[in-house]
């Protein structure tokens, strides 16, 4: 297996009284696309949230590149790369596509002239990914479809080029044709050089998707192997696969 790029050792989060993560532990090798399954509630965006550091973790570490990042403020998570699409997509309503897509780049913003060629050139970038965005790049935000929404959230976080990207059910309410299209475009931005963390309720294609899975239910990672292994079992197919 190639280097881990994310280890995560006894990750728990309670909120109060609520266990949402009960020490979880896996890693994600350089390279992969990884998928974290499990159903509403299981704990899928706590554990996003807690690698990136924008919730008090109870107990628990996080390594990426080698670097205990556990206690890093979220700036500086992002900064070394490490870029979380949060669910629910979190764009900026009021602001327009081409604002919200510089938005994703503000940890290198108002430098060097030389650096704000280089953000130009990976919004193009994100163009040819996207096409649709560019042909809205004065559109605000908040009237994008959905699917829209989605492909700018992602495209917003490209802009902070990640290394490895946590992507939170990226195919949440959209309709069929756009999962496809939001599933060969997370394919090609893994293709490109980025490791992709994915959670997803939407299984099939997820397993379809990854490498490697690892299966959460209530705060407990319950099982993981390869995803190709894990479509084919029976406890799986039971619960997350319609029979
Ligand atoms: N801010 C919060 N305060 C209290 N409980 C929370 C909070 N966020 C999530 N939870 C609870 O933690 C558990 C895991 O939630 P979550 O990580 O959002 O699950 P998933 O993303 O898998 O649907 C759930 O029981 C949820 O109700
Ligand atoms: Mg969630």
């Amino acid at each position: 297996m190639a280097e881990i790029m994310l280890k995560v050792e006894g990750l728990t989060v309670n909120y109060g009284a609520i266990r949402a993560l009960r020490g979880i532990s896996f890693e994600v090798a350089a390279g992969e696309i990884i998928t974290l399954i499990g159903a509403n509630g299981a704990g899928k965006s706590t554990t996003l949230h807690a690698i990136s550091n924008i919730i008090k973790k109870t107990a628990g570490k996080v390594v990426f590149d080698g670097i205990d990042i556990s206690a890093m403020p979220p700036d500086r998570i992002v900064s070394a790369a490490l870029v979380q699409v949060p669910e629910g997509r979190r764009i900026f309503a009021n602001l327009s596509v081409r604002d919200n897509l510089e938005m994703g780049a503000y940890s290198r913003k108002a430098a060097s002239r030389s650096e704000r060629q280089e953000i130009r050139a990976d919004m193009e970038n994100v163009f040819d990914i996207f096409p649709r965005l560019k042909e809205r790049i004065r559109q605000v935000a908040g009237t994008l479809s959905g699917g829209e929404q989605q492909m700018l959230a992602m495209g917003r976080s490209l802009m902070a080029r990640p290394r490895l990207l946590l992507l939170d059910e990226p195919s949440m309410g959209l309709a069929p044709i756009l999962v496809d299209e939001i599933f060969s475009v997370i394919k090609n931005i893994n293709k490109a050089g980025t490791t992709i963390l994915l959670v997803e309720q939407n299984a099939y294609k997820a397993l379809a998707l990854a490498s490697r899975a690892y299966i959460l239910e209530t705060g407990e990672i319950v099982k993981s192997g390869a995803a190709a292994d894990l479509m084919k079992d029976d406890a799986v197919k039971a619960a997350y696969l319609g029979g």
